[in-house]
């Protein structure tokens, strides 16, 4: 299509959802609340906009999306502000501000946009979306399996079978201090070996250089001294624990002691799905454990886990694997010729939807012939198409005619017509 420079279009990353497309949407929302309460998780709101200070201080100062991702600025009164990148820190600074956390467990679950400036591609994008889970109080690893059996009941529940599960323990604070030691160490040694992106790690954010997908540095990374063997006894535990309830609950998993994750707030179990259908964006729902990140943002200590899944991922993957999205047909579309008719068609409409709880029902407007109305009919997709007359809109009664199967019109009361929309509603199943 041609475009004048006075066209405005969209901000690059951020996609439109047109209404071809949101049913996949609507469905995946749907299942996700239903998936939520089964687990008896509430949802929580919060703010797209934070204080920029409380990504720094949670996010981590030296991370990509801290560093280089963010959309940051300064609103009228000078206070630097930006749109979240992500949902623990909001949900966490909610939780701290109207005292959720008090000696309280929470179970706690958000869905909405996103926005990192990273370089746009396929299933990477500037506005994304996220549903979120995120249960504080609770030390697990009971909870730590629960949230993994979680994310397996919602692919099986999908259907979707290419998805793997990857953990790794990234122990307390203290362990991983003292296992950064002998990784910079390490790493000096093989100095100039790293790439540039390394060496600048090496100093900032040494764990992130084992994240590294350059095949030069492969080898050298397959060498490093792995986390897993400095762990301290008390995350060895619970993460043979968590082995042992994913064992018990016959959960597939791959340790890889390789995983890292890039926000800074994890300590302990760390988990992703991820799968080799989507190209490079395989990761679906990352997470994992996040002990520190209340008391340091000023709440009480509480230990907390959560996972987020990227929507637009876990939509692309069940559009690759062929997951049927029960459609959303209108029921009916109701078409009126004559000026009595026209007048009560408006009215008639009304009490169906009273009639008929969950009825989906289009009534033509603009007038025209009855050749014409019944072609928007058949071309809004209802399932049958109810026809008034002036004659029919005298006596109170309706034809009713089937649009996507063989059938002949017929005219019954309204009464009656309720009772055929109340079986096609019912047969849907979907209210
Ligand atoms: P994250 O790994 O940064 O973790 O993001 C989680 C998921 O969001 C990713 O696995 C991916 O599916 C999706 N995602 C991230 N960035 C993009 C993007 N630019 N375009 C499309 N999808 C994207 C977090 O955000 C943590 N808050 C997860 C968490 C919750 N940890 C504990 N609780």
């Amino acid at each position: 299509m041609a475009r004048s420079p006075n066209n405005i279009q969209a901000v690059r990353g951020m996609n439109d959802v047109l209404p071809d497309r949101t049913a996949p949407w609507q469905y995946l929302e749907q299942r996700l609340a239903m998936l939520a309460a089964a687990y008896g998780y509430r949802e929580i709101r919060f703010p797209l906009v934070e204080r920029t200070a409380l990504f720094r201080r949670s996010i981590g100062e030296v991370t990509d999306i801290v560093e280089k991702e963010m959309y940051s600025f300064e609103d009228r009164n000078g206070e630097s502000l930006t749109l979240r990148p992500e949902g623990t820190a909001g949900c966490v600074r909610a939780c701290i501000e109207h005292g959720l956390l008090h000696q309280r467990q929470q179970r706690l679950w958000y869905l909405g946009p996103m926005f990192r400036h990273e370089r746009p591609q396929k299933g990477r994008y500037r506005q994304f979306h996220q549903f979120g889970v995120e249960a504080f109080g609770l030390e697990g690893p009971d909870i730590d399996a629960e949230l993994i059996l979680m994310g397996a009941r919602l692919w099986r529940e999908l259907g979707l079978r290419e998805i793997r599960l990857e953990l790794n323990s990234l122990g307390s604070a203290a362990a991983r201090a003292a296992y950064r030691a002998v990784l910079v160490e390490y790493l000096r040694d093989h100095e100039a070996d790293l790439d540039e992106d390394s060496r600048r790690r090496l100093d900032s954010n040494p764990l992130r250089i084992l994240d590294s997908k350059n095949p030069a540095m492969q080898s050298l990374i397959e060498a490093a001294p792995r986390l897993s063997d400095h762990l301290d006894p008390a995350s060895a535990d619970h993460f043979a624990g968590l082995c042992r309830h994913l064992d018990e609950a016959g959960v597939a998993y791959r340790v890889n002691p390789r995983l890292v994750r890039g926000l800074d707030y994890y300590s302990r179990t760390v988990f992703e799905w991820v799968t080799d259908r989507l190209g490079a964006q395989g990761t679906l729902c990352a997470g994992g454990r996040y002990d520190g990140l209340v008391a340091q943002l000023g709440g009480p200590q509480t230990p907390a886990i959560g996972f987020a899944i990227g929507l637009e991922r876990l939509l692309g993957l069940m559009e690759v694997e062929a997951v049927a999205v029960p459609p959303r047909p209108l029921h009916a579309y109701l078409v009126a010729l004559g000026e009595r008719a026209a007048l009560a068609a408006g009215p008639t409409a009304e009490r169906l939807r009273d009639a008929v709880p969950g009825l989906r029902l289009q009534l033509h407007c603009g007038g025209g012939s009855f050749k014409s109305q019944f072609k928007r009919a058949d071309r809004s997709g209802a399932l049958v198409a109810l026809v008034m007359g002036d004659e029919e809109a005298a006596a109170g009664r309706l034809g009713i005619k089937p649009l996507r199967e063989e059938g002949e019109q017929v005219t019954l009361t309204r009464d009656e017509v309720a009772q055929r929309l109340r079986r096609l509603v019912a047969e849907d199943g979907i209210n």
